[in-house]
């Protein structure tokens, strides 16, 4: 894709550059409102856990959708009244300053401010520096790196790091393992705070907490990171579509990310899709049009809502993409109170899809579990050849403290992956490859 259409489809999905950042507050900002009603609190041992300092140290930079030519960075101050960022080519001279625009925050009550910052004309697969300045001030945490995307549709070979579930009482330390092995981009998919509740002042601390905890804040500061999310940061454990106050939770996580996108037009949720390279990843939410877990098993029963699911066979039917990964907290089999395997129906209905409309490449990667592992699904037939699930889940709070690295190579002519399982203990607890030919309709 040319850089052109590459600026357009950033343009499209974040409404941000281009339209100007008075599109941003249209698209981005939540209603103001004084009140959450009618919301639920979890009140458990992690509910306050950490939070006593809520709005003195600043959270972030924080990278995240990155293209060929754009990115962009979020960033939380205790107070200022204006952020700049500065940005190079790693190791050039000349600096470039960022466009740079509040996010409205008025309804949560934070003494300090949140900030966009968005880079564009950028170089593809290249590494850039940059840093931040609060009221012309540079603190020494506030610099950072990221690298560009590969030119989108043509071969690369790139890592994605793959993550779920942490809790700032639990070892930070596998952020450090995870950020030594260099991924390109990051998909963090949920459990990401456990705020548990939908109100976005306490989503929105928890978020800010975690954000401080260095070996998290030096994976961020440096990878792209992308997140969906799953029960926990979404409202309270296993919930689901009718939890009450579930629009604030989206207005909240709209602005405590930067995702290449949020829903459709027509159908709310935290959805979206964005390509790396040759590769194509379909983000679902599994929680804002769900079913309850409980529901008896039958044909109305959904997990990503019949809108949802439709647009997401859509989108796979469209892809020109290698490589299509269905991404989302919930896993296919292994959870047994909270995943697909009590949504058996629609799961058949995917797995149809895939076999009906011939659309090869198609994998799936989950977190959720508090464990990590890759493997084909038992009712593989049904899609007509061995479907993978990656699930990597506990990076902060598990036993294994794991995490997951898929390393995609389309460079070849049979191009594949390759699925490393991290544990906490630096130890690989688990290698395997996958090449297209294999996860093709013959
Ligand atoms: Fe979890």
């Amino acid at each position: 894709m040319t850089t052109r259409s590459t600026r357009r489809t950033f343009v499209q999905t974040t409404g941000v550059i281009g339209a100007g950042f008075r599109t941003i507050l249209k698209t981005l900002a939540a209603p103001a409102v004084a009140t959450f009603a009618g919301v639920r609190h979890v009140l458990g041992a992690d509910r306050n856990e950490g939070l006593e300092n809520e709005d003195v140290p600043a959270a972030g930079p924080m990278v995240g959708q990155v293209t060929s030519t754009l990115a962009a960075i979020w960033m939380y101050t205790p107070g200022g009244t204006s952020m700049k960022l500065t940005y190079k080519p790693q190791g050039a001279v000349e600096s470039s300053t960022a466009k740079v625009e509040p996010i409205k925050t008025d309804d949560l009550n934070l003494r300090g401010r949140a900030w966009r910052a968005l880079i564009a004309d950028l170089a593809p697969n290249t590494r850039y520096q940059y840093e931040v300045a609060i009221d012309g001030k540079i603190a020494p945490e506030h610099h950072g790196t990221f690298k560009t995307a590969p030119v989108e549709g043509e071969p690369a070979k790139f890592r994605l790091g793959l993550t779920s579930c942490m809790k700032p009482k639990h070892s930070p330390d596998s952020w450090l393992l995870f950020a030594k092995d260099e991924p390109d981009l990051h998909l963090t998919i949920g459990d990401t705070v456990y705020a548990d509740t939908t109100e976005p002042r306490w989503q929105w601390r928890h978020h800010l907490n975690y954000r401080r905890i260095e070996p998290f804040a030096k994976v961020i500061r440096t990878i792209p990171t992308y997140s969906m999310w799953d029960d926990h940061d979404y409202g309270p454990n296993n919930s689901d579509g009718t939890e009450r106050g579930k629009h604030y939770s989206l207005d909240g996580w709209k602005r405590v990310w930067i995702n290449p996108g949020a829903g459709t037009k027509d159908i709310p949720g935290a959805f979206y899709k964005f390509t790396w390279a040759q590769v194509e990843f379909f983000v679902v939410d599994g929680r804002y049009h769900r079913t309850p877990n409980k529901a008896k098993d039958d044909e109305k029963k959904t997990m990503l809502g019949h809108e949802q699911f439709a647009w997401l066979i859509e989108q796979l039917k469209a892809s020109k993409a290698k490589f299509k990964v269905i991404v989302s907290g919930s896993t296919l089999d292994h959870s047994q109170n909270d995943g697909w395997r009590l949504y058996t129906h629609e799961r058949r209905r995917l797995f149809d899809a895939i076999k009906s409309n011939k659309l090869n490449g198609v994998l799936y990667m989950s977190g959720s579990l508090h464990n990590s592992l890759a493997w084909e699904h038992h009712e593989s037939d049904r899609v007509g050849y061995p479907f993978v699930e990656v699930i990597s889940s506990g990076i902060a709070n598990s036993k294994t403290l794991s995490y997951a690295t898929i390393d995609f190579d389309t460079t070849v002519s049979d191009p594949a992956l390759h699925v490393r399982v991290v544990a906490g203990n630096g130890k690989v607890r688990e290698q395997k490859t996958w090449k297209l030919s294999t996860l093709s309709h013959g």
